[in-house]
């Protein structure tokens, strides 16, 4: 098994299947300072069974995806024994794009915006935006005209990957909602499959969302619980 990369919160091999295996750790992601905060760049800590609530939420999810027939999914094989994930190796947009779906107003959407929408304000449909993989600028937004003039993605992926996200959010929305839980945003991560189909990719875990019940947020184990049971 050849390490290809030792990522944050995961370890990707490749096998002599040609799959890739994400190995999911107990990192925790945060800001500088080491503030806790799923949304951030750097690993400030670990937490005992973070990998493993990340790997069952994740299968969880992309389990149903592909049972509603949302979108297809890298995820081949999941092992809660050792945390570890088989998947269908995928080609990034460029260095790696990440979809982000909005419901309710707060973080960079209020920084950038904030002179017209409040803070915690419900939007009026999903929203969907694009931003770069890119630590050293920030992951900044991204427009679908910069997109094609960059070559990163065609006009035709970048409706696709919109409405398949916009679909995957709303199904977490709701499954969400029936446990009582306000998800405000998430994120998630597309690549290409050889035949240049597009697989839903990485994870879908509580870091990738913020969500609040009537106590407050809801984070890490506790949030992976309350979707998988
Ligand atoms: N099916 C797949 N095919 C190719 N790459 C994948 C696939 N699934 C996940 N990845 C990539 O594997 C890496 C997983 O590691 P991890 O998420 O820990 O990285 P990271 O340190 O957070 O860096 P990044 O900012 O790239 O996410 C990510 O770069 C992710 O984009
Ligand atoms: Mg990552």
């Amino acid at each position: 098994m050849q390490l290809l990369k030792n990522g944050k919160t995961k370890d990707v091999y490749k096998l002599d299947n040609g799959n890739y295996l994400l190995k999911f750790k107990d990192s925790v992601t945060g800001g500088p300072g080491g503030v806790v905060d799923p949304g951030g760049n750097l690993v400030v800590g670990e937490q005992d069974g973070m990998g493993l609530a990340c790997l069952s939420m994740t299968t969880f999810i992309f389990e149903e995806v592909a049972r509603r027939g949302l979108s297809a999914t890298h995820l081949v094989a999941a092992k809660m024994d050792d945390a570890t994930m088989e998947v269908r190796a995928a080609r990034p947009f460029g260095q790696g794009l990440e979809i982000v779906v909005r419901f309710i107003a707060t973080g960079s959407f209020i920084r950038r915006y904030g002179l017209y929408a409040k803070d915690g304000q419900r939007l009026s449909a999903p929203l969907v935006e694009i931003t770069l993989k890119d630590d050293e600028r920030g992951d900044p937004l991204i427009n679908d005209e910069a997109l094609i003039e960059l070559g990163l993605a065609s006009r035709d992926e970048i409706d696709q990957l919109k409405a398949k996200a916009g679909k995957i959010a709303s199904m977490i929305e709701e499954i969400g909602r029936a446990k009582g839980l306000e998800i405000y945003d998430m994120k998630m991560e597309f690549g290409r499959a050889d035949n240049g189909e597009l697989l839903l990719i990485d994870e879908i875990s509580p870091g990738s969302m913020r969500a609040y019940s009537g106590s407050g947020r809801v984070e890490g184990p506790a949030l992976a619980k309350a979707f998988v049971g």
